[in-house]
């Protein structure tokens, strides 16, 4: 038997990621998140009791975390801030979880010995043109744009360190947007989806032009599981399923599948330093691995994911009033 702990259980990837490992492995797992503004118990629900233990606590806690590394036999780590606009905000916490919580982890890891695998973002290597048919590689130049993404590069960076100053065995992983259920209503699908079951109309940034690159949460899972169990050690994978496309189009499509007007959406000021395109080459992980994304048709998954925030009104409105009044503070409405 396998014991995992999963930083960020309680957030949208992590909790999918732990679902992922229940139904795929015979894994125990544990979680740590500190459950923030960010994350759900009720994501959890329904893993059965004797294969989850749940750990509230915080990444940073070099005590907490020591004991927990010493019962386990590998690390996946999910717990970040992970907002982008919260980091344009306030971005303090993102230093202390994402760099500080990362280099406490690496520490455990250096002297437990244990396996760690790094969930990252492709937004270190910062932002492509609009009307280009590059991609983002395994050897492109780190260039993060935002506070939030320049603290995953500096975290991504820790574990390149570690691994070759102290031999940790660690592995890393740089993902494209992810979709999917369980994700906060503060991110830009739920978001939309939400507004309109809530009778609001959605909210593109700037003129709707920028684009990102789509992968639905469940082929990020099994990417994740293929790369801690097969990975090599000291290497970064990228995780993409070719999914481009702009946040016009994809607003235009939530509107579609819900049956409103095809216009009924309202431009809304900008992200400041807003990202203009990601696009991920996940040639490496689709080679190495024979790995290929489950969810091939965005449009498919989209409308399964409309299904399912139809249909768990309970997990997302007690977050939704606070989440737009935060928009509204800062003119995003
Ligand atoms: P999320 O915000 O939904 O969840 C983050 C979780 O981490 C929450 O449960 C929160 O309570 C927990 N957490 C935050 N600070 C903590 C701390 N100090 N100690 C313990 N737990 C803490 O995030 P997500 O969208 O699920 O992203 C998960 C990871 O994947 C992040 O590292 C993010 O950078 C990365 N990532 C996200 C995407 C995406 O599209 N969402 C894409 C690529 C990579
Ligand atoms: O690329 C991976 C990254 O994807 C992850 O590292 C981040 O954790 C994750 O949040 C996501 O970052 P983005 O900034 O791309 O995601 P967000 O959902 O905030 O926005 C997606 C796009 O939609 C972006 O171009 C901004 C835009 N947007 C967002 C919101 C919330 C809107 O147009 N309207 C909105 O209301």
């Amino acid at each position: 038997m396998r014991r995992v702990l999963v930083t960020g259980g309680a957030g949208f990837m992590g909790s999918n990621f732990v679902r992922y490992l229940i139904d795929h492995t015979d894994d125990h797992v544990t979680v740590l998140d500190r459950l923030t503004y960010a994350a759900n118990r009720g994501s959890l629900d329904g893993v059965p009791d004797e294969r989850l233990i749940f750990v509230q606590g915080d990444v940073g806690d070099a005590a907490a975390v020591d004991e927990l590394f010493a019962g386990s036999d590998a690390v996946v780590h999910f717990a970040a801030e992970s907002h982008n606009d919260n980091s344009l905000n306030d971005p303090r916490s993102f230093l202390d979880t994402n760099v500080v919580g990362t280099y406490t982890l690496l520490e455990a890891a250096r002297r437990h010995g244990t396996r760690l695998h790094h969930v990252s973002t492709d937004e270190v290597f910062g932002d492509l043109e609009l009307n280009d048919a590059a991609k983002f590689t395994e050897s492109s130049p780190y260039n993060p744009s935002s506070p939030y993404s320049a603290t995953k590069a500096s975290s991504d960076l820790l574990v390149r360190a570690w691994r070759r100053s102290f031999g940790v065995r660690a592995t890393i992983s740089n993902c494209s947007n992810n979709y999917g259920p369980y994700q906060h209503v503060e991110k830009f699908i739920p978001r939309q989806i939400t507004n309109v079951l809530r009778g609001l109309r959605p909210k593109l940034y700037g003129r709707g032009e920028n684009v990102r690159d789509w992968i639905h949460v469940d082929d990020h899972s099994s990417a994740v599981l293929r790369i801690l169990e097969n990975g090599e050690i000291g290497e970064t994978y990228l995780i993409g399923a070719d999914g481009e496309r702009s946040n016009r189009e994809v607003v235009e499509m939530i509107l579609e599948v819900m049956g409103q007007p095809l216009d009924a959406y309202d431009l809304v000021s900008d992200r400041a330093g807003h990202d203009l395109r990601y696009a991920v080459d996940s040639t490496k992980l689709r080679e190495e691995f024979d790995w290929a994304p489950r969810y091939r048709d965005f449009e498919a998954g989209l409308r399964a994911t409309i299904d399912w925030y139809r249909d768990n009104e309970w997990w997302w409105a007690p977050a939704k009033d606070a989440t737009e009044a935060l928009y509204a503070a800062r003119g995003q409405v």
